[in-house]
Order: structure tokens, then C-alpha cells, then sequence
């Protein structure tokens, strides 16, 4: 019988990730199908298990079930721990593991795809929130000069940032919570957007002249050009789009499923051709 896996969220009818599998089981051979599970706000966990007990291998979990994800597996694997967050379930002989590849697919997007070494390089992440939790750890894990968190509440950032404490030694100049305006004369040479503002067309209030010279700006966000990489263009930074990290945290959850790691160029670049 064809293993079945699907992605679950609400909304989820816009969710690009059936057409990633689809391409990536096409790509290796892989027996499996992968369709789209609407739950109800209040109904995740009963559409896990009604999803399981018809034989379901594993889910991607996206919003808003991201924390409900990770109370629901039985044990946590890789960065899922620290997030608190899991996008990939496995269902093995009853029991749940839950992973969180988000993380792994945004640094794979700057290092394999993008060209950009993270290690002694002076970070900036945008946003406290549950996409800022799951890219974290694999970030300090790339041994960046430092790791500067911004973010309009700033108490949300203070706590972010505590939470990691057992990795702030992974940055040698440190890891630090910051308001927007204190980010003056600090140039970065990454600058992540992991803020929900490019999807209501906003921009975090970023101080103009933080781009340090061929500095990269990502936003997590794909399918628009948000104005983060509008003005990061205008200060002459290069700018890449989230479009990379969806594909490359897909094929970390392929390969966690399967054990077989699929080619991602060929996915990224049919998602730019047929957005
Ligand atoms: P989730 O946990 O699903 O990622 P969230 O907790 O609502 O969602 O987080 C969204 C993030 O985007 C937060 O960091 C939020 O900032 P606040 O904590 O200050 O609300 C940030 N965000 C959303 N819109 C923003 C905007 N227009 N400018 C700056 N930050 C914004």
C-alpha cells in the first residue's frame, strides 16, 4: 500500500508543501502520496490520530499547530527540543516523534544555496515568535561572531533569548535581546526576517544603515517582495525571499521519513517558475 503522509494546518488550502513531496517523491522513486489536512482550531490532535489510524506515516505540521505539535509526540528528535515547536511528526508502531526542520532548511538556504557562511559573522534576527524559535539553535550552532534578536515587544525577545542561554557560548561577541532602536550604528552582515509583517504588507521598524557592506537580507516570507527586501535592495544589501528554506525544511522532513535526501534545486526552481 502507498505510505501516506500529509501537511496539516488552517489554513492550509495555499500550503505549496504537497506539490514539494509530489516532486521530490517523483524525483527519487519513493512510493507515497501527500495531500493537505485541514483541522479545526480546536480539533488538531483528533485529526492527527483519526489521520494515524488510517495508516498515516507522518505529518508537516504549519500554523497554527506548531506548540499543539509539540505537546502531542511522545518524544522529541533534533532542534525540536529546543524550539518547542515540531513541523515533522513520525508515527512508528504507535509511537509519535516529533522534529522541527525549519531551522536546518533556513541555514542550508544560506550556506548551500545562497553562498553565506554563517560562522563569524555578526547576526540579526527580526521577530520573537514561534519562526524565531525554530531557526535559533541551528543558528548559534553555525558559530556566528554574534546573535542580535529584535523584536517590537521587546520582553518577547528577553525571554527568546534566555531560553537559549545554554547556547550563548556558541557566539563569541554573544547573543542579546534588542529594541528596534538600538540596533544604530551596529551594522549586521545577515539579517533574518522572521516577523509576520511581510504578509500584511508592513516592515519591522528596522533604523536604516544596519546593512554592513555585502550584507544578505532573508526574509521568511516568499511569494512577495516584501518591503524588508525592498528597502534591504535600496541600501544595497542582496535579498533573498523564504522560498529556499520552504523547500529545503521539506527535504529535511523527506529525508527524516524516507532516509533518502532529495535534490532540492530543481523544486526551488519550479516554485519561482510557477509561484
Ligand atoms: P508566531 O508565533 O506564529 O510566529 P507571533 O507570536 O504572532 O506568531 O509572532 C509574530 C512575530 O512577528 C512577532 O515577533 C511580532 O512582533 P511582536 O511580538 O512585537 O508582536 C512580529 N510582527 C508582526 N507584525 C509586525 C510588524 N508590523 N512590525 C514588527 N514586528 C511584527
Amino acid at each position: 500500500m502507498t505510505d501516506q503522509y500529509a501537511v496539516i494546518g488552517n489554513p492550509v488550502a495555499h500550503s505549496k508543501s504537497p506539490a514539494i513531496h509530489a516532486a521530490f517523491a517523483r524525483q527519487t522513486g519513493q512510493d507515497l502520496a501527500y495531500g493537505a489536512l485541514l483541522a479545526p482550531l480546536d480539533g488538531f490532535v483528533e485529526t492527527v490520530r483519526s489521520f494515524q489510524r488510517q495508516g498515516g506515516r507522518g505529518l508537516n505540521v504549519t500554523l497554527p499547530f506548531k506548540h499543539e505539535a509539540w505537546r502531542l509526540a511522545d518524544r522529541h528528535a533534533g532542534h525540536a527540543h529546543a524550539a518547542g515547536a515540531v513541523n515533522t511528526l513520525v508515527f512508528d508502531n504507535g509511537r509519535t516523534t516529533g522534529h522541527n526542520t525549519d531551522g536546518t532548511g533556513l541555514v542550508r538556504d544560506l550556506r548551500d544555496n545562497l553562498g553565506c557562511t554563517l560562522a563569524g559573522k555578526r547576526l540579526l534576527l527580526m521577530g520573537a515568535g514561534g519562526a524565531s524559535y525554530g531557526v535559533m539553535e541551528p543558528l548559534l550552532l553555525e558559530r556566528p561572531a554574534c546573535l542580535v534578536v529584535a523584536n517590537r515587544t521587546v520582553e518577547k525577545a528577553v525571554a527568546l533569548v534566555a531560553r537559549f542561554e545554554a547556547l550563548h557560548a556558541s557566539a563569541a561577541e554573544g547573543v542579546a535581546a534588542r529594541a528596534y532602536a538600538a540596533l544604530v550604528g551596529q551594522p549586521f552582515d545577515v539579517i533574518i526576517n522572521a516577523t509576520s509583517a511581510g504578509l500584511a504588507a508592513e516592515m519591522p521598524p528596522l533604523p536604516r544603515g544596519v546593512f554592513a557592506d555585502a550584507a544578505l537580507a532573508y526574509d521568511m516570507v516568499y511569494g512577495t517582495d516584501t518591503p524588508f527586501l525592498r528597502r534591504a535592495r535600496e541600501e544595497g544589501a542582496r535579498a533573498a525571499d523564504g522560498i529556499g528554506m520552504l523547500v529545503e525544511q521539506a527535504a529535511e522532513s523527506f529525508y527524516i521519513w524516507r532516509g533518502v535526501r532529495p535534490e532540492t534545486r530543481p523544486v526551488i526552481q519550479m516554485l519561482r517558475e510557477r509561484p
